[in-house]
C-alpha cells in the first residue's frame, strides 16, 4: 500500500513499467511465464506502483454482481489473486473465500495487506490444483489470468477454471478483448470472442456477457464481463 497522492502513484508505475516490459518479452520468449510473475512482485518491493495490474480495489463489475447475488455462506474460489481485491470483496459479500496464486510474493503480500482476512489465501498452480478442488466451488471468479498467459495456454487453462465450478455454480470472466483473427503483440493477450467464448465446450452455459471499455488517456480498452453457469448434474 503506497498511502500517496494518484499522481505521484502513476508516475512510478510508468517507470517501473519501463523496467518491466523488457523482461516480459524475454521471459516469453524463454517460456518461464512462472518466473516473470515471481519477477514482478520481487522487484516491486512492497509498492503496488510496481505491480501493472494491481488497481488496490475490486474490480467494479465484480463489485456490482455480488450485490445482487451475496454468498450466505457459499464456497467462493478467486483464481490467480494477485493483490487480493476482488477476493476480499467476495468475502465481503458472504462467500465462504479460498484466493489462490502461483506466485508465493503475492499470496504474502494479500495476505499482509488484509491481516486477519476471511480469504483463505494459498499459493497453488491453476494448471495443477490440490486434491478436491476441482467441481468444488459454487462461485468461480477469474479476472485478467488468461489473457497474461500466451495463447497456446489458453485452452488448458480454460478447462481448469471450467473445473473449478461446482454442478449448479456460477463462473465470472474479466478479460480484455478483441475480434477474432486480429493480432496481438502481448503481453498482455487480449482475448479473441472465440476464446472468451470457450467455456460453452466445457458444458458451461453463457448467461449474460457485458461488454465495456476502459477509457485511457490515449486509447479505449474493449473488455467482457460474463456470468456463466454450470448445469446442476442430473
Ligand atoms: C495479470 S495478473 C492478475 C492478478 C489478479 N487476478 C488481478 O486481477 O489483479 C495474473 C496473475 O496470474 C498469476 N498466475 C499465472 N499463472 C498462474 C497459474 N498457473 N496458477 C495460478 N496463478 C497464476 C500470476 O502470478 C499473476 O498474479
Amino acid at each position: 500500500m503506497t498511502g500517496d497522492d494518484p499522481e505521484a502513484f502513476r508516475a512510478r508505475r510508468e517507470a517501473l513499467k519501463a523496467r518491466i516490459d523488457p523482461l516480459d518479452k524475454d521471459m516469453i520468449d524463454g517460456g518461464d511465464r512462472g518466473a516473470f510473475f515471481d519477477t514482478v512482485y520481487d522487484m516491486a518491493g512492497g509498492d503496488a506502483a510496481g505491480v501493472p495490474w494491481a488497481d488496490l480495489k475490486p474490480k467494479q463489475q465484480l463489485e456490482q454482481w455480488l450485490a445482487s447475488n451475496p454468498g450466505n455462506g457459499r464456497t467462493a474460489i478467486d483464481i490467480a489473486c494477485g493483490l487480493g481485491d476482488n477476493a476480499e470483496a467476495m468475502a465481503a459479500a458472504g462467500y465462504r473465500t479460498t484466493a489462490f496464486d502461483l506466485a508465493e510474493k503475492a499470496v504474502s503480500w494479500a495476505r499482509q495487506r488484509f491481516p486477519g482476512s476471511a480469504v483463505d489465501y494459498q499459493v497453488a498452480d491453476l494448471l495443477n490444483p490440490p486434491a478436491g478442488w476441482n467441481g468444488r466451488f459454487d462461485l468461480v471468479h477469474e479476472c485478467y489470468t488468461l489473457q497474461a498467459v500466451p495463447p497456446l495456454m489458453l485452452q488448458g487453462m480454460t478447462a481448469a477454471i471450467a473445473d473449478l465450478v461446482a454442478p449448479g455454480g456460477t463462473l465470472l470472466v474479466y478479460t480484455r478483448i478483441r475480434p477474432d483473427g486480429s493480432e496481438t503483440s502481448g503481453p498482455p493477450w487480449p482475448l479473441q470472442e472465440r476464446d472468451a467464448m470457450g467455456f460453452a465446450s466445457h458444458g458451461l452455459q453463457l448467461v449474460s456477457r457485458n461488454a465495456f471499455e476502459l477509457l485511457r488517456p490515449d486509447r479505449k480498452i474493449p473488455h467482457w464481463f460474463c456470468v456463466w453457469q454450470k448445469p446442476e448434474i442430473g
